[in-house]
C-alpha cells in the first residue's frame, strides 16, 4: 500500500513517535510506502510532501515537535479544498491516510471520511480532551512539565510568602490543570467546567492564609472563566485561523487576589513550554501503541476509525463517535483535587 501521514493543529510531544511506529510497521511487516504531508492538510491541499522510511524515522522517538511541521489549515476553507485533495490522493496513488491530530483536525478528518476518502484518525494533544479515549499522547508529558514548575514555585513562594497563579493550558478542559494541582499540592485550581467566583477563591486563600504564614499556588486553565456576572475579563484575540488567543486570565486572577486580599501575589504563565521538548516515557510507549494500531486499522481498511485508549487496551472507536462531544474533567478526579481546597 501507498500510505500517508500528516500532523495537524498545535503540536505536542510524542508526534514523531507516532510517525515512527507508523513508519516502522508499515515498512517492516507490509512492505508498504509511506509519505508525509507537510504542515498537517496543508500539506495535502499543496501536494507537498516529504518521503518517509525507517531510515528517515531513525532518531525520532525522543524528538519533540513533529519533522513533518504542522497547522491548522483545512480543506474546508476553500472552495476548491476537497477537489485539491482528491488530486493529490490521485497524484501520490494513495491507498490511505492516518491523520494525527486533536478535536479540530480530527473533526476535518470525520468530513473527509464521509465524502468516502480512506482515512483513519489518531489522537493527540497535550489538553486531552478527544473524546472516546481515556488519554491522548503528549498530556502526561505536559502534567510533568506543570508539576515540575509549580513544585519550583512552592519553594519560592514559601520563601516569600507569596501567592503564586500558575496558568497552564487547557482551552475548553481543566485535566492538565487538575492532574498537575494534584500532583504539585495546588491550594486550589480553576477549571473552564467550573466558572469559578473570585470572592469565594479569596476567602479561601484568606482562611488558609490566617492559620498561619503559609504560601499558596493556584492553579488556573487558560480556559477558565468567572461564574457570570461576578468578574469582567477582556475578550481574548483571535488568530488566522479565528481560533481564539487564550493565555493571560492568570495576569487578572493575580490583579484581583491582590487586591481584595492584600496578599502579595505573582504570576507564571507557562504557555508553549508545555508543549515542547522530549516526550515522557509513557508517551512514548502510547505514540508507539498508536503508531502501530493505526497501520493495522489501515490494512484491515477500517476507514473512519480512531485508535483510542480503553481499559489500557488500544481499541478502534469510530471518529464520528469521538469528535461528537469533548472529553471533560471527570467528576470523581475533580472532587478528589477539591479535597484539598481551603
Ligand atoms: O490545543 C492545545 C493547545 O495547547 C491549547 O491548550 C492552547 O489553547 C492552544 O493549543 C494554543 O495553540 P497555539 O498557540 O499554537 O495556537
Amino acid at each position: 500500500m501507498r500510505v500517508g501521514v500528516l500532523t495537524g493543529g498545535g503540536d505536542c510531544p510524542g508526534l514523531n513517535a507516532v510517525i515512527r511506529a507508523v513508519v516502522r510497521k508499515a515498512e517492516k511487516v507490509h512492505g508498504d510506502e509511506v509519505v508525509g504531508f507537510l504542515d498537517g492538510w496543508r500539506g495535502v491541499l499543496d501536494n507537498d510532501t516529504m518521503p518517509l522510511d525507517i531510515q528517515t524515522c531513525r532518531g525520532l522517538l525522543p524528538r519533540g515537535g513533529t519533522v513533518l511541521g504542522t497547522s491548522r489549515y483545512q480543506p474546508f476553507m476553500y472552495d476548491d479544498g476537497i477537489d485539491r485533495v482528491r488530486a493529490t490522493f490521485a497524484e501520490q496513488r494513495l491507498d490511505a491516510l492516518v491523520c494525527i491530530g486533536g478535536e479540530g483536525t480530527l473533526s476535518c478528518t470525520n468530513e473527509i471520511h464521509k465524502l468516502g476518502f480512506p482515512v483513519v484518525g489518531v489522537p493527540k494533544t497535550i489538553d486531552n480532551d478527544v473524546g472516546g479515549t481515556e488519554m491522548t499522547f503528549g498530556f502526561d508529558t505536559a502534567v510533568h512539565i506543570a508539576t515540575a514548575a509549580i513544585d519550583r514555585l512552592h519553594t519560592t513562594a514559601e520563601s516569600h510568602d507569596r501567592i503564586i497563579v500558575v496558568e497552564v493550558m487547557g482551552r475548553h478542559v481543566g485535566h492538565i490543570a487538575t492532574w498537575a494541582g494534584i500532583a504539585g499540592g495546588a491550594t486550589m485550581t480553576l477549571i473552564p467546567e467550573e466558572p469559578f467566583d473570585i470572592e469565594s477563591v479569596c476567602a479561601a486563600l484568606v482562611r488558609r492564609h490566617e492559620k498561619g504564614k503559609y504560601a499558596s499556588i493556584v492553579v488556573v486553565a487558560e480556559g477558565a472563566r468567572p461564574a457570570e456576572g461576578t468578574l469582567d475579563i477582556p475578550e481574548p484575540g483571535v488568530d488566522q485561523y479565528g481560533h481564539k488567543r487564550l493565555g493571560g486570565i492568570a495576569n487578572v486572577v493575580a490583579g484581583e487576589i491582590e487586591q481584595r486580599t492584600g496578599y502579595e501575589t505573582r504570576v507564571t504563565i507557562l504557555g508553549h513550554v508545555q508543549r515542547g521538548g522530549t516526550p515522557t516515557a509513557h508517551d512514548r510507549v502510547l505514540s508507539t501503541r498508536y503508531g502501530i494500531a493505526a497501520i493495522d486499522a489501515v490494512h484491515d481498511e477500517d476507514w473512519g476509525a480512531m485508535v483510542a485508549l480503553d481499559s489500557g487496551k488500544i481499541v478502534r472507536k469510530r471518529l464520528k463517535d469521538c469528535v461528537a462531544e469533548l472529553k471533560y474533567v471527570d467528576q470523581g478526579l475533580w472532587s478528589a483535587a477539591k479535597n484539598f481546597f481551603p
